[in-house]
């Protein structure tokens, strides 16, 4: 079962995947914790994603494509995997079939967690806000102007994606507004629905 977690910043694409992977044994892909980790190792693609990623804006779309290339293949992704965070672009989602068709694997589903933009916002500054109470350091981009940008580069580059899998019939569209577990339960309706054809 290989799936695709779509949404903006603050959508819940993180806290679904965590769940699903703990639940379901699906592996977690998450670009954004890759570049994280990058930017934690202080490499040189690190120093470059933490300016772009501070910025507000994406990385580049064949750097992006590279990485998902080699980790979906990891013996840990053989029971699957969720795609968290990526496709983010067309062209990423274009490369991304081309990717999976070359190494016979396929996409079960694809699933957009709505969330209107206010309540987005909202969940950003909840969880910078907790991560500081518990001692963390909170994400660098999580403020109100990285933020901001980050929902104008969701609705301008990323959005369009969502036509890209509607178009083939492959789109699914969960209320984001729920609970956690509420989300979890209609994430879960469609992966059985897949599973029962
Ligand atoms: P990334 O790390 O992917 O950030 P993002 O998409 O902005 O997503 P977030 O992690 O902020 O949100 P989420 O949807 O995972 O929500 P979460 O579960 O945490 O990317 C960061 C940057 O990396 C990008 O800006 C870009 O620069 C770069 N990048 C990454 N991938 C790339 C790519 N493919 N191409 C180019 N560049 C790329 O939840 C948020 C909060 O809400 C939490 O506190 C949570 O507890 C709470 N919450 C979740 N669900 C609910 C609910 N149902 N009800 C109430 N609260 C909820």
């Amino acid at each position: 079962m290989n799936i695709i977690l779509l949404g903006p910043p603050g959508a819940g694409k993180g806290t679904q995947a965590k769940i699903l992977e703990e639940k379901d044994g699906l592996k977690q892909l998450s670009t954004g914790d890759m570049l994280r980790a990058a930017v934690a190792s202080g490499s040189e693609l690190g120093r470059h994603a933490k300016e772009i990623m501070d910025a507000g804006h994406l990385m580049p779309d064949s750097l992006m494509i590279e990485m998902i290339s080699e980790r979906v293949d990891q013996p840990d992704c053989r029971k699957g995997f969720i795609l968290d965070g990526f496709p983010r672009t067309v062209p990423q989602a274009e490369a991304l079939d081309q990717l999976l068709a070359h190494k016979g694997l396929s996409l079960n589903a694809v699933i957009e967690i709505a969330v209107p933009d206010e309540v987005l916002v909202q969940r950003i500054e909840t969880r910078s806000r907790q991560t500081a109470q518990s001692g963390g350091a909170a994400r660098s981009d999580d403020n109100v102007e990285t933020l901001k940008r980050r929902l104008e580069v969701y609705h301008g580059q990323t959005a369009p994606i969502l036509p890209y899998y509607e178009r083939s019939g492959r789109l699914k569209r969960v209320d984001g507004l729920k609970s956690i577990d509420q989300v979890t339960a209609q994430i879960e309706e469609i992966l059985g629905a897949t599973v029962r054809g």
